[in-house]
């Protein structure tokens, strides 16, 4: 076999691959969008070409759309606000989904209140606390989307989102499946959610407080948070996670290592918490942060002996453009709910 032929051969996949991105789009009216960088769409501002944005606007189109990706078998990843990737700097093959469109509405119900994955997580905040319901105003000030927060488990100042979750309703395959918060392991900035599966909302369940205790929370909240880390700055918030069950803080570690203001390239350890690393300048580069980010948990192991988990999603570009099929055509078409069930309970007995 040829170089030739294998060069032929995968443009031509790439070219029946977009004529199946496009087709998608247009059977869905989903908009489709080329030449978008991460540059553009995440908060670090680094980051390289996208071949495909979609931009779904509702939880039916985007369930509608991964369904078609999937049987398709075109590689896709999920993009919400941006706000806690890392994404290469060179070219990325497949497609990106992005959520921020998918806002709905908000819908209240007594202490329930259910909303799409791309909402704003502060505005939603916001408005919970104006209808006197708590339980998520210590996430006020996280610049992120509803999905995004529930993907990772999102916390701040004693809340964590997946405490106040009642169902989330998930694509799989085409079909949407509402799941219990209480199936889903909610764990220190990490779920049970896999690749593949699409967040498109979530109700949740909080506790009726007066307005004005929970404003007042919320402005503790945005209060410690404007005076502990940097605002304004290009950053993707705590780039590495706490040492589980130590209580120690990696930003405390990595100041008291003297590396605030540390510099690489586009990229520096924030002067203001040492777990922000903030980028600078139009050019700025991934590459950068990554290197910095290696630095400090190659001195962190030496030193002190631990091993540093990323927090920010790191997304590489090797990511094939098309792939196996990951939802078997069993499960397009049977009883979704309880093949995402069994699903869940082979992930967890590591069976997968
Ligand atoms: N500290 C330093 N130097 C620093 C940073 C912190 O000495 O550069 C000290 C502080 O003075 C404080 C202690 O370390 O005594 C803890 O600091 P902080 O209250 O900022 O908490 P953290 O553990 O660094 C965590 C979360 C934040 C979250 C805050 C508030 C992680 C990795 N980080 O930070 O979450 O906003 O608590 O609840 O769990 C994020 O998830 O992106 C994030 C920023």
């Amino acid at each position: 076999m040829s170089v030739t032929s294998d060069v032929e051969r995968s443009q031509e996949s790439m070219s029946a691959r977009d004529a199946a991105i496009v087709e998608i789009a247009a059977r869905y009216g989903v908009q489709a969008q080329r030449g978008k960088r991460f540059a553009e769409l995440t908060s670090l501002r680094v980051g390289g070409a996208i071949d495909w944005v979609l931009l779904p606007k509702t939880e039916e189109e985007a369930a509608s759309v991964v369904g078609a990706l999937d049987a398709a078998r075109i590689a896709w990843r999920v993009l919400g606000a941006g706000s806690n990737v890392l994404a290469d700097d060179t070219e990325h093959h497949y497609v990106v989904l992005s959520m921020r469109e998918v806002k709905g509405e908000v819908s209240f119900d007594g202490e329930r209140v259910s909303v799409s994955a791309g909402y704003s997580l502060p505005r939603l905040c916001v408005e919970t606390a104006r209808r006197g319901l708590s339980g998520i105003e210590g996430l006020g000030g996280i610049p992120g989307t509803v999905g995004g927060a529930l993907w990772m488990n999102a916390g701040a100042y004693g809340h964590e989102i997946g405490t106040v979750v009642e169902t989330v309703r998930i694509a799989h395959g085409a079909n949407i499946v509402e799941v219990a918060g209480s199936e889903i392991k909610w764990d220190y900035r990490h779920t049970s959610f896999r690749e593949g599966e699409l967040l498109l909302g979530a109700t949740l369940r909080l506790r009726r407080d007066d307005p004005a205790l929970i404003a007042e929370r919320m402005e503790e909240a945005k209060r410690k948070r404007l005076a502990s880390q940097p605002h304004g700055a290009r950053s993707a918030g705590c780039f590495f996670k706490n040492p589980p069950g130590s209580g120690v803080s990696t930003g405390r570690i990595i100041d008291e290592m003297g590396m605030k203001g540390e510099k690489r390239g586009s990229a520096v350890v924030s002067p203001v918490h040492a777990n922000f690393i903030v980028t600078e300048g139009d050019d700025a580069r991934a590459a950068d942060a990554l290197a910095l980010a290696e630095e400090i948990r190659t001195r962190i192991r030496e030193e002190r002996g631990i091993e540093l988990e990323y927090e920010v999603e790191l997304w590489r570009a090797d990511v094939a453009p098309l792939r196996e099929i990951t939802v078997p055509e069993s499960e397009r078409s049977g009883s979704q709910s309880e093949s995402l069930a069994a699903d869940r309970e082979e992930s967890e007995t590591g069976a997968e």
